[in-house]
């Protein structure tokens, strides 16, 4: 094994074709047995349901080295159940869980050489995704699906460092037409390209969007979860059911209550208590746990000075221990790093 000759420290969050990805196709109610491949494209019907009316499904996981050099993956089996959510919501076919697993390590070893290694900062990222393949024209799902799962090696969403991370108080909805808020689906993110695309050349990293019914209540970012810290050290996160199920916020609360015995409380967050906090991060597994420096909010700005040159010291405990888990220095809740073994 040879890792690719690759410059891991100043790696993008961005795609760059590995060797090789899996693929299974669903044909007459059954999925076939699956295999790599080395072909990166796919070749579809101009009518397939997947261009005409956005049948597709998606999660996001990564691949770490860890310090004593095994590859792992951080809790697969919550990546395979939202993805199951995410599919029977659009009308589409479970993809077995025992089958994502199986995928997960015939990718990663397959793979391997794209790891980054530990300490470099990167990480191998997963994006294991679902599609109606065939033609359909009246508006019905498809009866022919493809699962695959494309792997790059990235480095971290947001760069931070010198310039801290603002966010704004967005009034553009995300929700897909019909309120599919809570799962990772093709549309959802479509309907935030606009938004994204207005906070960018307006200065900012991303928007926080409110609850489409009151538009009071905090809901998330276009790509991570909220965590917020009180003055007196509490974590806070939203609760809300259009948002999407973060496994790595849910992560961050058993971690924050069990691990470092703080006070957790998941509730609705307003936006009239924004200035209370005295911390303010953005969760996933791409985004891992980014500070918050600036929040504006039309013609209020909120200053974080815990998220300015440095990350608040309860966001870094949680960063700390998060990451010491998945790069295996620090010993996590059983199941939640999974090996696989590449020989
Ligand atoms: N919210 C949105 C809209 C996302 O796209 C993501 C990333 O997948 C998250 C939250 C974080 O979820 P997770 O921690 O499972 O990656
Ligand atoms: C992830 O964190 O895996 C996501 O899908 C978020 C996206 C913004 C890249």
């Amino acid at each position: 094994m040879a890792k690719k000759d690759i410059d891991w420290g100043s790696l993008p969050f961005g795609y760059m074709e590995t060797d090789y990805r899996y693929v299974s196709n669903f044909k007459n109610g059954a999925w076939d047995n699956g295999e790599l491949t080395k072909d990166a494209n796919i070749t579809l019907n101009e009518c397939a349901c997947v261009f005409q009316y956005a049948q597709t499904v998606f999660e996001g996981l990564k691949a770490y080295t860890t310090k004593d050099g095994r590859t792992v993956v951080f809790r697969p089996d919550l990546n395979a159940d939202r993805l199951r959510d995410s599919a029977l919501r659009l009308k589409m076919p479970e993809f077995p869980k025992e089958r994502f697993l199986e995928a997960v390590d015939m990718v990663v070893k397959a793979n391997a050489d794209w790891v980054p290694p530990y300490g470099s900062g990167a990480t191998l990222y997963l994006r294991p995704f679902m599609f109606g393949s065939n033609s359909v024209i009246g508006v019905k799902p498809a009866d022919e699906y493809q699962f695959r799962i494309l792997t790059t090696p990235v480095g971290p969403y947001f760069k931070g460092g010198a310039k801290p991370i603002t966010i704004r108080v967005t009034d553009f909805d995300r929700a897909a037409p019909h309120g599919t808020g809570n799962i990772k689906a093709g549309l959802n993110y479509a309907m935030s390209l606009y938004a994204i695309v207005d906070a960018h050349e307006k200065g900012f990293d991303e928007n926080m969007y409110l609850d489409a019914t009151t538009r009071t209540k905090v809901e998330e970012t276009g790509g991570a979860n909220f965590l917020f810290v009180t003055k007196d050290g509490k974590v806070v996160t939203p609760k809300s059911d259009s948002i999407l199920p973060s496994i790595t916020r849910r992560s961050l609360v058993q971690v924050a209550r069990d691990i470092l015995g703080l006070e957790v409380e998941e509730r609705e967050v307003f936006v009239d208590e924004l200035p209370d906090f005295a911390e303010c991060g953005l969760c996933g597994t791409a985004a891992v746990i980014s500070p918050v420096g600036k929040i504006v909010n039309h013609d209020k700005e909120i200053l974080l000075p815990a998220g300015m040159e440095n990350m608040g010291p309860v966001t870094k405990k949680l960063y700390d221990t998060l990451t010491g888990i998945q790069m295996g220095t620090i010993d996590g809740p059983e199941g939640w790093v999974h090996e696989i073994k590449i020989d």
